[in-house]
């Protein structure tokens, strides 16, 4: 008992708990991910598992995205970056509601599937129907060895390391990282993407370890946010284009861990709906950096601040707009828009777990959550 007791606080390495240690790990992470594949000086770009499959990928007349969970949520990342950079048609899919209809999917068709654990018996029967039908299948999987990546056709791993807390944090970074780096690889070799444009991704993608480190130490700030919201009945995370996954994947975070109803929403939806539950006892989240809809953005948080909603924004560094309306702003350091989601994640991880830690909640094993889902 006391070896094991041991064992874990060195595994946690100083940490109180596992996930905010991985939430820290994240710059290495990212890192680790990229290394070896990515060199923006020279604009090398290399996913080794996948290159002699990658023209089934340009040559597709589709994409089909299968996940679960937080996995299903960076399959919406990617979505919108696959069908922005290489003009291919994408759809994400619960791997669950997939494999119990009888979807339309054939050989032209490529599936990407993601999975931290590579063992979610869902994505594993989706996996198994898809491939019956003829479809190409790719896998994108942190656990080296697990089931999923022995039955997909190719794929890449994340190298997250291993990822111990239930609710996901460097494994989302991680398999944004590969998705992206196998959609500017595709978009190349299709030629959808200017010479310059994708060497300046590259650029990006390269920096994103350094800004996911600057979101760090915006920790004590977040906690002291995190102290003034930890008995809200309710949060709404709301989000637009490459931000609107990252708003799901806030609110899932928080209810989680913490227990408290989050709901996560396309920020213009707000009108179709949640705008009614919105009063002064409501707390919501934007997830506002500056982006091709920065300005719709802006109008949204005014709509909720007419109704008296509290306002946390994650902004760009230097906001002025949203600084003059919203209650809290957290500032994160600018990237290009698609690459946002790897930066404006890391804020709402940390408030998610302050909120949790301070609710007196097991937040590395939550309630009735189990890391691995290996039943249907
Ligand atoms: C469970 C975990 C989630 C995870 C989901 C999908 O629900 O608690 O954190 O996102 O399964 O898991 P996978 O291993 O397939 O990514």
């Amino acid at each position: 008992q006391t070896v094991d007791i041991e064992l874990e606080a060195i595994e946690k390495g100083g940490y109180d708990h596992f996930m905010i240690k991985e939430i820290f790990e994240q710059p290495k992470s990212v890192a680790d991910c990229l290394r070896g594949r990515l060199n923006a000086k020279n604009g090398h770009l290399h996913l080794g598992g996948i290159h002699d499959y990658a023209n089934k990928i340009v040559n597709a007349d589709r994409i089909v995205i299968l996940a679960c969970g937080t996995s299903w949520h960076a399959g919406l990342v990617a979505e919108y970056i696959f069908e922005e950079f290489c003009r291919i048609s994408v759809e994400v899919e619960y791997a669950s509601e997939f494999r119990y209809r009888n979807p339309i999917i054939g050989e032209n068709d490529v599936v990407i599937a993601i999975s931290q654990s590579g063992e979610t018996a869902d994505t594993l029967a989706a996996i198994d129907l898809a491939k019956s039908k003829g479809a190409t299948i790719f896998g994108v999987c942190n656990v080296v060895g697990s089931s999923i990546p022995r039955v997909t056709h190719a794929g890449s791993y994340t190298h997250a390391g291993p990822e111990i807390g239930v609710a996901s944090t460097k494994a989302f970074t991680a398999q944004i990282s590969v998705l992206t780096m196998m959609a500017l690889m595709i978009a190349q070799k299709k030629g959808t993407l200017s010479e310059s444009a994708y060497r300046s991704l590259l650029v990006e993608l390269e920096t994103i370890p350094e800004k996911i480190a600057k979101c760090l130490d915006l920790n004590p700030q977040i906690e002291i946010i995190s102290a003034k919201f930890k008995d809200a009945a309710n949060f709404l995370y709301l989000g637009r284009g490459y931000n609107f996954p990252v708003a799901l994947e806030g609110a899932l975070k928080l209810k989680e861990i913490s227990y408290i109803h989050a709901e996560g929403y396309p920020a213009a939806e707000m009108k179709h709906g949640p705008i009614a539950l919105i009063d002064e006892n409501m707390p919501v989240v934007f997830i506002g950096t500056k982006d091709s809809s920065y300005e719709k953005i802006v109008s949204n948080i005014q709509e909720v601040k007419a109704r008296k909603g509290e306002v946390i924004a994650i902004v760009t560094e230097g906001d002025t707009d949203i600084a003059e309306i919203a209650d809290h702003i957290i500032e994160v350091p600018h990237t290009h828009e698609a690459l946002m989601p790897l930066v404006s994640v890391i804020p709402l991880q940390l408030l998610s777990y302050h909120i949790a830690v301070m609710r007196g909640c097991n937040v590395d094993q939550p309630r009735n959550l189990a890391k691995s889902v290996t039943v249907e």
